[in-house]
């Protein structure tokens, strides 16, 4: 198969590039191609004339689209909707990349595949305007929606968390606090990349939710990064999402549940066994 991906060199774009690393790829990122140019993105990816699209590319800093709603918008949802124009104009199906933040994490349960999306903050506005272009703008489609996505190399939490595990044993540091009532999934890049490519393989088109299996909430996340990593003894402060002043904010309670994948056998690790091997040192 010929695919294109957009975002190839993001956390998901590269663990993508090694999954999918027996078809013939091409793909565009920053600063080369910017994907809100519609006329450019059209016409790379017209000359590669691709089997299926991969749409990872995305503005991801939560905060960032908090403070600038407005670019979250050209990026997230135009850029999308230009890379679903493409997608037509090739006749190519789309896998379009959205998150656990479309929802307004005021729920009991983990959400399902057919929850309908009610976004609270600017970032996930600007994914869920994504996911209505794809389903507006093509008949062949799959949204993957995921979260909390980690990957060596990326600007993740894990990476955080060790980071200012370090300053406090090194006291540069005078504490680490980590927020108790946020809940979600902690994904391995390179399990989602395996996932997608099993599930493009199917043409089953649809909205799907993959994740690392089970859930937790960032505090106890926090707690399970320390101890795989060698820093137990650095203690944990828990926090309220109300007293973490950030630009944005977060779905308190938005893991996502996997039906769909799971009912034509595709399914995650647990994110305890993940992140282990994630954060195992290399022998
Ligand atoms: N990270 C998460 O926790 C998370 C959770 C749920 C869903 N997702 C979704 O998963 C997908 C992949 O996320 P990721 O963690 O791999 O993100 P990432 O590491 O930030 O990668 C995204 C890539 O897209 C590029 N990009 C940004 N704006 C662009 C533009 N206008 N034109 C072309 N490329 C552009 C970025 O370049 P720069 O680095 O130069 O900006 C980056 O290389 C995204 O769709 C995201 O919304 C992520």
């Amino acid at each position: 198969m010929r695919i294109y991906i957009t975002g190839n060199r993001g956390q998901l774009g590269r663990a993508l590039a090694k999954a999918l690393e027996r078809h013939t790829l091409s793909g565009c990122d920053l600063p080369e191609l910017d994907i809100t140019d519609g006329s450019e993105l059209g016409a790379s990816v017209a000359s590669f004339a691709p089997d299926v699209i991969i749409h990872a590319a995305a503005w991801t800093d939560v905060d960032g689209c908090a403070r600038n709603p407005e670019m979250a918008y050209r990026v997230n949802a135009v850029g999308t909707q230009n890379v679903a124009l493409a997608c037509a104009a090739s006749d190519a199906p789309m896998l379009y990349v959205s998150t656990n933040e479309v929802f307004d994490g005021a729920a009991t349960e983990p959400y399902r595949e057919w929850d309908a999306p009610h976004p609270i903050n600017p970032y996930g506005r600007s994914k869920a305007a994504g996911e209505w272009f794809v389903r507006h703008l093509l008949n062949r489609f799959l949204i993957v929606r995921t979260s909390w996505l980690y990957a060596s190399g990326g600007r993740n939490f894990p990476h955080r968390m060790l980071e200012f595990a370090r300053e406090v044993r090194d006291g540069q540091r005078e504490t680490l606090s980590v927020v108790t009532d946020e809940v979600g999934n902690p994904t391995f890049a390179p399990d989602l990349a395996s996932a997608i490519a099993a599930l493009i393989d199917t043409s089953a088109y649809g909205v799907y939710h993959l994740t690392g299996t089970g859930y937790c909430s960032r505090y106890e996340f926090a707690r399970e990064i320390l101890r795989i990593g060698g820093y137990e003894d650095v203690p944990v402060a828990p926090l309220r999402l109300r007293e973490f002043g950030r630009a944005s904010s977060p779905p308190p309670f938005a893991p996502l549940a996997n039906t769909a994948a799971a009912s034509l056998g595709i399914a995650l690790p647990t994110w305890q066994d993940a992140l282990a091997q994630f954060l195992r040192p290399a022998s």
